[in-house]
């Protein structure tokens, strides 16, 4: 193992056992053999007896991995084996089949290991032979896809970098949801359904998702006159979320954009990135991408993202209007600025530009 893929793996916590899902995307999932009591372990055989688990799978951004086209227009770029192992963890080895495509981060790939249905309740049901796996409900099995690093391709192979693409692990352990023992299945798989019908929601909700994504943060914007300009204060805290806003995918953003008038100006909460070219021990060359700058807004117990500032020189306006979004970006020109290929409003509203008395000289005067 490369220097540099030690330094990756000793990222993640070292779980003890075998781990459910290979790491980074290093190796398709191995399901094992068929559990007893079962003719298939596809979504479709689930559904006959997990009908409502299974519709909200459906509609899940874990169904529709492999198909999402914002996902398929990055694939057709960086065609890598390691994309369609976490995408599309059911494939052989290459291209995946219709079934692993169109079922992407199937139920198989969660809950289906060495003859067994993995469950946390440890029911005994004759459907299916079943096996309690504490590790399903960890953070660290989520991590499994959700914190990786960039890859490279070094002897012809692709290695997995220690400087993270995904850090939404990292970024957790870091917040104060951790330390209170609340991990990503509490805020993402909450209760659904009523009475004998109550189960965990497998809608997996998140940046898709207006409700989820207002409770995240709050937004505050302020405006005052200095001398001849309007100065806008911006600032944008986290509230229940447990990681940074956004998290994930490494070209999701948030901004806030602020028009004075005619005058438009934007604040971007992103991750921005160099690449590098790098000299390892052993003398080979890489590519790299680094990590440059991060103005999203970190997670609760895990710093204050600053006020953010903008001038408007010259504006006689007596108001500033604003709006935050979400934006989900197209991968391939995201780096260089590009169109998003969704916008969700989440927040938006009109600041009084505040003016000191003209007895009381301003700053700006001075
Ligand atoms: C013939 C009906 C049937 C089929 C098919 C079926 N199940 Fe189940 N399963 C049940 C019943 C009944 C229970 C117990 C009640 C419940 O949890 O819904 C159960 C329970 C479970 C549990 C909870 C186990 C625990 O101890 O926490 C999981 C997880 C599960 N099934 C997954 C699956 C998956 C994944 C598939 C498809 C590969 C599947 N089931 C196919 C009937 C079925
Ligand atoms: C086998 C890999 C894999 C595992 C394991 C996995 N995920 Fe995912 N998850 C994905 C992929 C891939 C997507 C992105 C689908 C897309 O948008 O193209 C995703 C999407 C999501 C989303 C939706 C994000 C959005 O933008 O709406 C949430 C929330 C999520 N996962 C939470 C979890 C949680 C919680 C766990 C652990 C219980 C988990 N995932 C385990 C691969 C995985
Ligand atoms: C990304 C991983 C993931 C996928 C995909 C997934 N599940 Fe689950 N499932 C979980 C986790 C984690 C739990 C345990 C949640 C808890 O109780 O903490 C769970 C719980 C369950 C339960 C027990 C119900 C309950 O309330 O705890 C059933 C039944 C189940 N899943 C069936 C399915 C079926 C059927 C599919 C496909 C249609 C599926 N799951 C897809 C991760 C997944
Ligand atoms: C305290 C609740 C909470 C916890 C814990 C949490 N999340 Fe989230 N998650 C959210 C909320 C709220 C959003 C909506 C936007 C945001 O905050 O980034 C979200 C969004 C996401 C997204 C979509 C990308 C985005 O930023 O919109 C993914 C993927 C995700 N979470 C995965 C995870 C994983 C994996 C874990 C565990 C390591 C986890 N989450 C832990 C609340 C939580
Ligand atoms: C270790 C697992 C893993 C690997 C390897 C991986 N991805 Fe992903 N990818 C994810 C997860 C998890 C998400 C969901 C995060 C989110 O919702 O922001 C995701 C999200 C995305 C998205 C955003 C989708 C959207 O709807 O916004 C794109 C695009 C993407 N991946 C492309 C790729 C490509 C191309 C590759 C190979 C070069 C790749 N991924 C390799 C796990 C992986």
């Amino acid at each position: 193992m490369s220097l540099v893929v030690a330094i990756a793996f000793t990222v993640y916590l070292s779980a003890a056992g075998p781990l459910l899902f290979a790491r980074g995307g290093s190796a398709p999932v191995d399901l094992g053999p068929l559990p007893a009591g079962l003719a298939s372990t596809d979504a479709s055989a689930c559904a006959g007896c997990h009908a409502e688990i299974a519709a909200e799978w459906r509609g899940s951004g874990h169904a529709s991995s492999w198909t999402n086209k914002v996902f398929q227009d990055a694939y057709a770029v960086e065609p890598l084996a390691p994309c369609r192992n976490c995408h599309a963890p059911n494939n052989d080895g290459g291209l995946p089949a219709q079934l692993a495509a169109s079922d992407g981060v199937s139920c198989n790939v969660c809950h289906v290991r060495g003859g067994h249905v993995l469950g946390v309740h440890g029911v005994t049901v004759a459907a299916h032979a079943g096996r309690v796996e504490p590790q399903l409900r960890e953070a660290t099995f989520c991590a499994s896809c959700h914190q990786f690093g960039f890859f490279s391709e070094v002897d012809g192979q692709q290695v997995e970098l220690a400087e993270p693409q995904q850090d939404t692990w990292g970024e957790w352990t870091r917040s104060s949801a951790s330390r209170q023992g609340i991990s990503c299945v509490d805020c993402h798989m909450p209760r659904s359904g009523q009475g004998a019908a109550s189960h965990r929601s497998h809608a997996f909700l998140g940046g898709r998702d207006l409700t989820m994504l207002r409770s995240a943060v709050t937004a505050t914007v302020t405006a005052r006159r200095e001398g001849q300009d309007v100065i806008v204060d911006a600032r944008v805290v986290a509230a229940a979320t447990g990681h940074s806003f956004p998290t994930g995918d490494l070209f999701r953003r948030a901004e806030m954009t602020i028009r004075a008038g005619d005058a438009v100006k934007t604040l971007s909460y992103a991750r921005r990135f160099r690449d590098h070219v790098a000299v390892r021990q052993d003398g080979q060359i890489i590519r790299e991408r680094r990590e440059v700058a991060d103005t999203r807004v970190p997670p609760p117990g895990a710093g204050i993202a600053p006020t953010r500032q903008v001038r408007f020189v010259g504006s006689t306006v007596a108001e500033v209007t604003w709006s935050f979004d979400y934006l989900i970006m197209p991968t391939i020109d995201a780096a260089a600025g590009g169109t998003p290929v969704e916008r969700l409003g989440l927040f938006q509203g009109t600041a009084t530009v505040a003016t000191t008395r003209p007895d009381q000289p301003t700053a700006g005067e001075e």
